[in-house]
């Protein structure tokens, strides 16, 4: 077994730095290089800033800093890390120079060294491929900013001695983060699993469904997301979010669930990257997003009662508690009165197919999202048709905010926006489990703590339910035509046999 007390870190940018805090702040003894010697000062600098900084606000004592100062030190040359028991490398994302780096490695350190990479987006067995000893080599990746973010994940390549990867899971609890393991595939787990929020969101926004600020409101107010995928491109930075979509969607041979929209490509060309350049899909004045003036709700003069289609008995269902506690008139009766308005609950289908399958008059239909509310929600979304009029919209609108509670009204679309959104979250992730890439716990734990979601994509889907989940991706399938939406093998058997999507194979 492997055991790292003394380690080299390569490359002490952003993520370098923050690697070496965190190891020297768990007692390892840390050997920087780096090809600009300036960048080795600039790095141990600020570190010790950064210590002090953790000392004033009573985070770290004085003497924990010191000593974590004490166990940095400056390799000047790539041969003073001889002694380290492990090296991980955090230079520039290129292939080329990694392997270089790789080999100009093995050529000083013992045969018992482990090296590693902190690569987003390179293969490991590619990496590793240019060395002697492959199986010495794996990927060891770190989220930014490092200290904060809790995760990491280990990575196999396909010649990585599974002990090199055992001794990595450890001493990743040394460093006070959890460790994931995954296989060398595209994205790896966290990467890959983050590919449903963002395209799924830039997809309905493509369709005309709603804007980018709907898109968000929805995922933050209804669903309980930190930030909607919006406003995480323009922190992230668009001119990097981008070439990831394109870069996943590629290596998996142009899979359609990957799909990139040219809305990003566009804000790409035109400098429109977000915060960093103070305009991205929101404007940034002084730094500070601007907010839109809120939507005012309408007061029309006559508010009719509602009967709402019993087509869907779980929406059906939903959809009469909410109008109730609202203190709406609701028509009972197997078809809409005259004076009605027409509410339909679908799941993953849009409302003209629903109203088409129903024989409903269009002008006074609309739809309510029952689905995808994992706090109390503090936004609904309310669905038109192409034929849904003015008056039945504003009735629908002014009943629904009744209690106050926001309403973002949204032209149709197979599974509004939040259910398409979850839906391809959870399809994703279905996919990383089916793939083998990492095991269902550790697809949970990697997103939940790389991604900030709510839950784990695969809790997500049995808490909102594996079967609805199914039925709503099914659906938009059939709608759209497009084989973005096709379950998951992984989903389809589970629901099939009743099973948790957390749920390993009984036996592999
Ligand atoms: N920034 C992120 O959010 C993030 C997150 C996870 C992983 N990564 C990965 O971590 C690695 C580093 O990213 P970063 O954001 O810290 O980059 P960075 O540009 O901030 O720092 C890279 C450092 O490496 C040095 N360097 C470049 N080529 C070198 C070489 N051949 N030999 C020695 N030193 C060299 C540079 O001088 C610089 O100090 C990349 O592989 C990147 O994909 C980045």
């Amino acid at each position: 077994m492997h055991s790292f007390k003394t380690i080299g870190v390569v490359g002490v940018g952003a993520m370098g730095k923050g690697i070496v805090q965190i190891a020297a702040q768990a007692g390892l003894t840390v050997l920087i290089h780096d090809q600009q010697l300036s960048a080795l000062h600039a790095a141990r600098e600020a570190l010790e800033k950064t210590w002090q900084t953790l000392v004033a606000k009573g985070k770290l004592t004085d003497v924990a800093a010191a000593g974590a100062l004490g166990r940095v030190h400056i390799a000047q040359t790539l041969g003073e890390l001889a002694d380290c028991d492990l090296v991980i490398e955090a230079i520039i994302e290129r292939l080329d120079a990694k392997q270089a780096l790789f080999q100009a490695l093995e050529a000083v350190v013992s045969p018992q060294c482990v090296l590693v990479s902190n690569t987003s987006s390179l293969s490991i067995t590619a990496i590793a491929s240019a060395c002697a000893k492959p199986e010495r080599v794996a990927g060891y990746h770190f989220f930014n900013p490092v200290p904060l973010m809790k995760v990491v994940e280990v990575i196999d390549g396909l010649r990585s001695d599974p002990a090199a990867g055992d001794a990595l899971m450890s001493l990743t609890q040394t460093l006070g983060h959890t460790a994931v393991r995954a296989k060398d595939m595209p994205g790896f787990i966290v990467n890959h699993a983050g590919r449903g929020l963002g395209t799924e969101g830039l997809r309905a926004v493509q369709e005309g469904v709603t804007s980018f600020e709907g898109v968000d409101a929805i995922m933050r107010e209804q669903c309980g997301f930190r930030m909607g995928p919006f406003e995480l491109m323009d922190l992230t930075g668009v001119d990097v979010s981008h070439p990831v979509m394109e870069s996943i969607y590629h290596q998996f041979y142009e899979e359609p669930r990957f799909r990139p929209s040219p809305i990003t490509a566009q804000r790409v060309a035109g400098g429109l990257f977000g915060r960093k350049v103070g305009v991205g899909f929101y404007d940034y004045p002084d730094g500070k997003k601007r907010e839109s003036p809120l939507t005012e709700i309408p007061t029309p003069d006559h508010l009719p009662p509602v009967w709402i289609s019993p087509a869907h008995a779980q929406g059906h269902a939903m959809a009469v508690q909410l109008f109730k506690a609202l203190g709406v008139t609701i028509q009972t009766g197997s078809h809409p009165e005259a004076e009605s308005l027409i509410v339909v609950t679908p799941f993953g289908q849009d409302i003209s197919t629903a109203i088409s399958q129903q024989g409903l008059d269009a002008a006074r239909t609309v739809g309510v999202d029952t689905f995808g509310t994992i706090l109390p929600a503090k936004r609904r979304t309310l669905m038109v048709s192409p034929a849904t009029t003015q008056q039945w919209r504003d009735a629908a609108h002014a009943l629904l905010a009744r209690d106050q509670v926001g309403v973002t009204v949204i032209q149709d679309s197979p599974g509004f926006v939040a259910q398409r959104i979850l839906a391809t979250i959870v399809n994703i992730a279905c996919e990383i489990a089916q793939q083998q890439i990492a095991t269902p716990a550790d697809i949970d734990r990697a997103v939940s703590l790389g991604l900030n979601y709510p839950a784990g994509p695969l809790a997500l889907g049995d808490t909102l339910g594996a079967k609805q989940i199914f039925e709503i991706l099914t659906n938009m399938q059939a709608v759209t035509g497009d084989p973005r939406y096709r379950p998951s093998l992984w989903l389809q058997r589970r629901v099939q046999l009743g099973l948790s999507l957390l749920q390993p194979a009984a036996t592999t």
